[in-house]
């Protein structure tokens, strides 16, 4: 009786995973393709959903409700809304459509957080500061709690200790995560600065620290600044930009080479939040496509 042929151990290659077809015989198979459950992280870019209202009062009455939908969204989902806030002139419209009714008793203030997204190295009560308006046009007259109220600085100290103690206070609310703004309110400088991220500094490029403090060279002025980091961690970045004077830059911007370092606000990549430029049509009225 011929010796029981031992059955031929099946070798797995690392290339192939082997499966019988027909009794001993072996098929090759092509080496799995990409995991299909493993989500591949799409690279950041800077695409901004372009939301443009007839005139500047429609802009900010448009955007107040959404304001306060991302507010009621986010205290749905996780209890509490964290806002930023951002200074120069725009946003003194939606401000004021804040606090008009039915938008003020329905965004739930009791349960939202503001701090602010760049200010000026100056005291609380100086003209310059951007927490003087935000306070004057809008917190003062909103039933929102002091202490959820988190000026960057109040002119005291040097201006890099006033952003490293800022640093301190987002790491203390967000438990040194990285903070995620549930809105981030921006605008955009004439010169295609954001926040107070100016063209050609090289705090455009600091990934260590949330917040820098620095002397800005072409405002001849100190500033604190959220880093790009942060604003991209946001979940909706909101952009007001308004009147004519935005349109040459905006099409830079939008329509002309890629080039962040000449037009910070081309950093706004977010990391999975959305980016939204909310305009007026005086804005966007050198765009050669229409939003
Ligand atoms: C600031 C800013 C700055 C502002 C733009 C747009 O404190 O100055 O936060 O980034 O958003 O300069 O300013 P306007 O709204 O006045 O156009």
């Amino acid at each position: 009786m011929s010796p029981i042929k031992k059955k031929p151990t099946l070798k797995r290659t690392k290339k192939f995973k082997v499966t019988p077809t027909r009794k001993g015989a072996v098929r090759k198979v092509p080496k799995p393709g990409p995991n299909p459950f493993l989500k591949r992280r799409k690279e950041p870019v800077f695409d901004p959903e372009l939301r443009v209202h007839p005139t500047p009062a429609l802009l900010f009455e448009e955007t107040a409700p959404f304001v306060m939908q991302v507010a009621r969204e986010a205290v749905d989902a996780r209890g509490r809304f964290v806002l930023a806030l951002s200074g120069g002139s725009t946003p003194k419209g939606l401000f004021q459509q804040l606090c008009e009714e039915p938008v003020k008793s329905l965004l739930p203030w009791d349960r939202t957080f503001v701090f602010w997204g760049d200010e000026r190295h100056v005291p609380l009560t100086d003209e310059k500061s951007n927490y003087r308006m935000a306070q004057e046009l809008l917190l003062s007259k909103v039933p929102i709690p002091k202490a959820n109220i988190f000026p960057m600085t109040d002119g005291s100290r040097s201006v890099e200790q006033a952003a490293s103690l800022y640093e301190g206070k987002l790491k203390k609310f967000f438990g040194m995560q990285m903070p995620i703004l549930d809105l981030n309110l921006m605008g955009m400088g004439d010169d295609g600065h954001t926040a107070s991220l100016f063209p050609g500094v090289v705090q455009l490029n600091e990934v260590k620290h949330w917040v820098v403090g620095y002397f800005v060279d072409e405002e001849k002025k100190d500033r604190v600044s959220l880093t790009f980091p942060v604003l991209n961690a946001s979940r909706v970045t909101l952009v007001l930009m308004e009147g004519a004077k935005k349109a040459s830059r905006l099409k830079d911007v939008l329509e002309g080479p890629k080039d962040p370092p000449r037009y910070p606000i081309q950093y706004l990549k977010p990391t999975d939040g959305k980016l939204i430029f909310a305009m007026d049509a005086a804005a966007t009225a050198l765009l050669s496509r229409k939003p």
